[in-house]
Order: structure tokens, then C-alpha cells, then sequence
């Protein structure tokens, strides 16, 4: 996780950088900092906390060359000492990372009997000094240290002799482009919008020198070579929260705006068309992602199931990589990721390379990792996605997988109910007071629901977890009898998802054995649905295929967790130790 941003351009470098750190927020909060290269020397400023803290420095500073980060800590507590940059004892350079570096105790050990003495608990800063200790110049420095180091990395790092920043790359990621600020580095093209035409990604054998106006890239043979770029494309409005105070109601209330995009670009199928061969001539489908993506994959993998006679399963990355998994040729991989940076689900996207099987990325993210690592991809047309708890993408991620499936099952499949779901779903974009107040008081609440809506359960959990920091379990409403339900006191809320019509009398009785137990019962169902005079209930618009309604179901619960958020004093954008896009293991 952690952003990175980089300039070598003109004295407003440190201004430049924080616009741009600003953007890669999403990556982490808990400290940032920069490094500037003055007549000085290089002169570090980093502070706990979000990058605003960094504004004054970086507005009423001047260098040339600057290196800035925000950290989502991983090594060591998210204080000032542990704020990247670091600057090496000899003061010579100064480094930025992202990624974790595993065999650092090892590596530190070996500096401790050399007399380095490190002051932070980074694994970052271990980086650094043994670059530090290599001899050369400074690209001969990083070049032989990196044999050293086991992990993932992007790091940026200034070199006070040669003044320039240097940039390599291992499994997380780093950009480059020539912008109207300078030449700059960064972990993602956002900071790029608006002021380069194109850019480059580092590629994972190259280290990258950025000298005043020189952007020069080498091979791991310190040979220079030439640099490929890529067209800039659109990445949205980010920083814009059109008038939201969050981004995060912002997104929910543009899911319409969603919905509708993704059927009018799917409608006319060439999209999908394109990857209808992968599921030719295979045996097994695998969904696999992480978090919010990680429940998009369970409903993929139950719709799928349900059109294709053959085993569909979804697994949660870091529990699929280490499990040794049967991939053959005959396995389809379906990776679902917004950013298509997360580092366990492109862990797994190598096994399945290496046995020769089929990938397919569903992303918000089109210049992301997983696009460029997949044989085919499903874009999910959310537009960027800044609260940390994923809403929109989420329902695209799901509709996207629904389409699909539709095509599978039917060719010939013509969209009709799915042309009026945008519309509907703008009904349910609201959420009673009430509800928000009863959640608001209690320290523990329940999500069930069967088949579709047993994943419902589990999203709108998670998204009251996240955000609200209330204890929030998702749980299928057959399996609550086996044990969760002793859980159960006078007055704990039970949301009980019920979209499923020939599941609904089954669910109803999970949520009598609730209520006859003191549960106040939240039902989300149809608006024609009778249900008990006591329950509260959350409508749904009819719809006639009842996976729509299902997909509509999830709205007002994250609709629920973040006016929970909000209402508690907390910010739903963001939540307390995590990140947007987790570029780590
Ligand atoms: C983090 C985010 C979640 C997201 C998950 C997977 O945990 O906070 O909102 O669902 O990563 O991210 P991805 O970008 O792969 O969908």
C-alpha cells in the first residue's frame, strides 16, 4: 500500500508532489512525508497523520528534486520516526517505499555488526542502508542491493551526488512520465491526469534516473535503453466530490449513473463476445479476489454455476495462493479487482500463468496490473473509486458477472428489465432514520440472508465493519441456528436479507427464531412483501428476475453504514487501519 510521488522540475516541486500525494491518499493515511534536495542537502519533512499535514512545508518550500510518500504502515507504528522518507546515515540518499521487504530482520542484523544502527522499525529504511553500502555510483548501488532483498518494492530514491531520483520496481507499481510539471515518478497515473499525454510503467527489470529534464532507463545491465509509453487515459474527476462532503455518499449516489453505463456498454456485446472463448473447452471456473471484490467473486461464482454445468468457486487470494491449488489448462481464472493492484489476487494470477491456464480480469482499472497480466478483461465502468470501502464497484462488479452470465446461459439474451435498473435503483438510495439510529446504539449487529442474499449478508456487514467499527457478522439465515444465535439478546438488530422468493418462507422463520428471542428484525425485500407489523423494513422496487433485486439489496445497506459512520463522528471515507488499494501480502 503507500503512495508514492516524485519531481524533478522546477522550484514548486514540493507544491507539485503534495497535489500529487494528495491523490494517492487512497493508498494509506497514517504518516507522510517528503524529501527535498537543497544547497543544503537533502531535508526531510514527515509527519503522523494525513498528507494535509504536510501543506505549509510544501507550499512554502523550494527544491528542484522531491520524493514524498503516504504510509499505510506495515513495519513499525504509524509515528513520525517511521514516517517515510528515510535519509541514510551517511545522508547521501534518502528512499521511499512501498511493498515490505521480508528478509529485513535478517539484513538488519548484518548492518547492526557493521556498526548501521537503524533508527526507525522500517523495513524500508534496511532497504535503504544496504544501498547505502554498496559501492559505485549509485545506479551500481541499487543494482547490486536488490540481489539482496526479498519481497516486493517500489522505491524512489534521491541521490544527493548525481541529483537525481531513482525508481525500480518488484511487484508493486510505479509510473513515469514526462508531465508539464517536470518529470515525475508515482505509484499511480492519477497523478498524472491532466498534465502528461502518456506515460510509462516501470517494467520490473529496469531502474529508472531522473535528472533535471533527462529521463534515462537502464536494463539490469545498467545498458540504457529506450523508453515505450503508453497514452494517458481518462481517469475521472477524482478529487472531486461534487458537492458530497464525502466521497463515499458521492459514489453511492452515482451508482445509477453506474448501472446505466455498464448496460448501455455491455448491451451491445462485443465486450463480452470477446472473452466468450475462454469458457470454451474447460473444466472448472475460479473466482478470485480479496474484501469486497472477494464477495463479488461469490456471486459470480453462483451465477456462473447456475448457467454452465460445470464447478465454479470462489476463494479469497491469500488463502487460494498458499493452498495448493489444481489449475489446469482446462482452469479458467476469473481475477475480480477494483484497482487491479491487489498483491495476493496478482499472486495468484502467476500460478495460473504458469500452468498454462486462461485469466480474466473484471477491473475498475484499465491501466492496472491485473489488465496488463490477464489474457482477456471485463471493465466494470464504475469511474474511480475513492472512499475506502467499495460501494459502487461493487454493484458493477456483480452486474458485470450477472451480464455475463446472461450471455452465457443465452446468446441471443436481449436486456429488458435490466434497461429500467437504473432507475430502480435510484429508489432505494435512501434509508429510514430510525434504522440508523437503532444501529447507531448497538455494539453488535446481524447480517443473514440464503443463497444470493447469504452474500448480501456478508457485503453488508463488511461495509458496517469498515467504516463504523461496530462488530457486524454476515451469516447464511439456515446455518444461524448451528451457533451465532446464541449471540442473540433483547434488542440486537438482525438485517435479514430476503430477495430470494423461493428461499423467502425459510428466511422468514430464521427471522422468527430471531425475534422470539429478543432481535429487533430489519427485513430488505420486495415493497410488496408482507412481513410482521414489528419488523422494520427496507424496500426493494419489484423486479421479476430476482437476482436484479438482489443486486439492488446491497444500496441502502451501504447506504445504512455510512450515515452510521458518519453519524458516530467517524469518517467513512476514511476508516481507521486500512487502505484503498493493498499493494501488500
Ligand atoms: C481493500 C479495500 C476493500 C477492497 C479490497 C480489495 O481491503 O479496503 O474495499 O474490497 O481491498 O481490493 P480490490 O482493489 O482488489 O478490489
Amino acid at each position: 500500500m503507500c503512495g508514492i510521488a516524485c519531481l524533478v522540475g522546477n522550484k514548486r516541486a514540493p507544491e507539485e508532489c503534495y497535489n500529487a500525494l494528495e491523490k494517492l491518499e487512497y493508498r494509506g493515511y497514517d504518516s507522510a512525508g517528503m524529501a527535498l534536495l537543497t544547497k543544503e542537502g537533502i531535508v526531510i519533512h514527515k509527519k503522523q497523520g494525513r498528507v494535509e499535514n504536510l501543506k505549509d512545508f510544501a507550499f512554502n518550500s523550494s527544491s528542484n528534486i522531491v520524493i514524498s510518500h503516504t504510509r499505510w504502515a506495515t513495519h513499525g507504528e504509524p509515528n513520525e520516526i517511521n514516517a517515510h522518507p528515510h535519509i541514510s546515515q551517511n545522508k547521501e540518499l534518502a528512499l521511499v517505499h512501498n511493498g515490505i521487504i521480508e528478509n529485513y530482520k535478517e539484513l538488519k542484523e548484518k548492518l547492526k555488526e557493521k556498526g548501521v544502527n537503524p533508527v526507525s522499525q522500517t523495513d524500508s529504511e534496511i532497504a535503504l542502508e544496504i544501498i547505502a553500502e554498496e559501492e559505485g555510483t549509485v545506479l551500481q548501488k541499487v543494482k547490486n542491493a536488490l540481489k539482496k532483498l526479498k519481497g516486493s518494492y517500489a522505491f524512489a530514491i534521491i541521490d544527493k551526488k548525481t541529483k537525481s531520483i531513482i525508481g525500480v520496481r518488484k511487484n508493486s507499481p510505479l509510473y513515469v512520465a514526462k508531465t508539464t510539471k517536470g518529470i515525475m515518478l508515482a505509484s499511480d497515473i492519477i497523478c498524472f491526469n491532466s498534465l502528461a499525454d502518456e506515460y510509462h510503467l516501470v517494467q520490473e527489470n529496469e531502474i529508472i534516473q531522473i535528472s533535471k529534464g533527462k529521463l534515462k532507463i537502464f536494463d539490469e545491465n545498467l545498458k540504457q535503453v529506450s523508453i515505450s509509453f503508453t497514452k494517458m487515459m481518462d481517469v475521472g474527476h477524482i478529487a472531486d466530490k461534487m458537492g458530497f462532503e464525502y466521497f463515499m455518499e458521492k459514489e453511492i449516489r452515482e451508482i445509477p449513473a453506474v448501472i446505466k453505463r455498464i448496460v448501455s456498454n455491455y448491451q451491445d456485446k462485443k465486450i463480452i463476445k470477446e472473452v466468450v472463448p475462454f469458457f470454451n473447452d474447460i473444466e472448472k471456473i475460479v473466482l478470485i479476489g480479496c474484501g469486497t471484490a472477494y464477495h463479488a467473486c461469490m456471486y459470480g461464482a453462483k451465477l456462473l454455476s447456475s448457467v454452465l454445468n460445470i464447478d465454479c468457486n470462489a476463494y479469497i487470494a491469500s488463502e487460494y495462493k498458499y493452498s495448493k491449488p489444481i489449475i489446469s489448462e482446462k482452469t479458467l481464472g476469473i481475477f475480480v479487482s477494483q484497482s487491479g493492484e491487489t498483491a495476493d489476487t496478482l499472486g495468484c494470477i502467476n500460478l495460473f500463468k504458469e500452468k498454462g491456464a486462461k485469466t480474466l480480469a473484471v477491473t475498475n482499472v484499465l491501466h492496472s496490473a491485473i489488465v496488463n497480466m490477464c489474457d482477456g478483461k471485463l471493465p466494470v465502468f464504475a469511474g474511480a473509486e475513492i472512499g475506502v470501502a467499495s460501494t459502487k464497484a461493487y454493484v458493477a462488479q456483480i452486474l458485470v458477472l450477472y451480464l455475463l452470465s446472461k450471455h452465457l446461459e443465452n446468446p441471443d439474451y436481449e436486456l429488458i428489465e435490466e434497461l429500467t435498473l437504473a432507475d430502480k435503483s435510484k429508489q432505494v438510495i435512501k434509508i429510514d432514520k430510525e434504522i440508523v439510529e437503532l444501529i447507531k446504539a448497538s455494539s453488535k449487529v446481524f447480517y443473514i440472508g440464503r443463497g444470493y442474499d447469504s452474500i448480501s449478508s456478508l457485503e453488508g456487514a463488511l461495509k458496517l465493519k469498515e467504516i463504523a467499527y461496530i462488530s457486524a457478522e454476515g451469516y447464511p439465515a439456515g446455518e444461524l441456528k448451528h451457533g451465532t444465535i446464541a449471540l442473540i439478546e433483547k434488542g440486537t438488530p438482525v438485517i435479514v436479507f430476503a430477495t430470494e422468493k423461493k428461499l423467502f418462507e425459510k428466511t422468514m422463520s430464521a427471522c422468527e427464531e430471531v425475534c422470539s428471542r429478543g432481535a429487533k428484525v430489519i427485513v430488505v425485500c420486495a415493497k410488496d412483501t408482507k412481513i410482521r407489523d414489528e419488523f422494520y423494513k427496507i424496500e426493494l422496487p419489484s423486479c421479476e428476475n430476482e437476482e436484479l433485486e438482489s443486486i439492488l439489496s446491497i444500496i441502502p445497506l451501504q447506504l445504512l453504514a455510512f450515515e452510521v459512520s458518519k453519524g458516530l463522528g467517524y469518517n467513512p471515507d476514511k476508516p481507521r487501519n486500512l487502505a484503498k488499494s493493498v499493494t501488500v501480502e
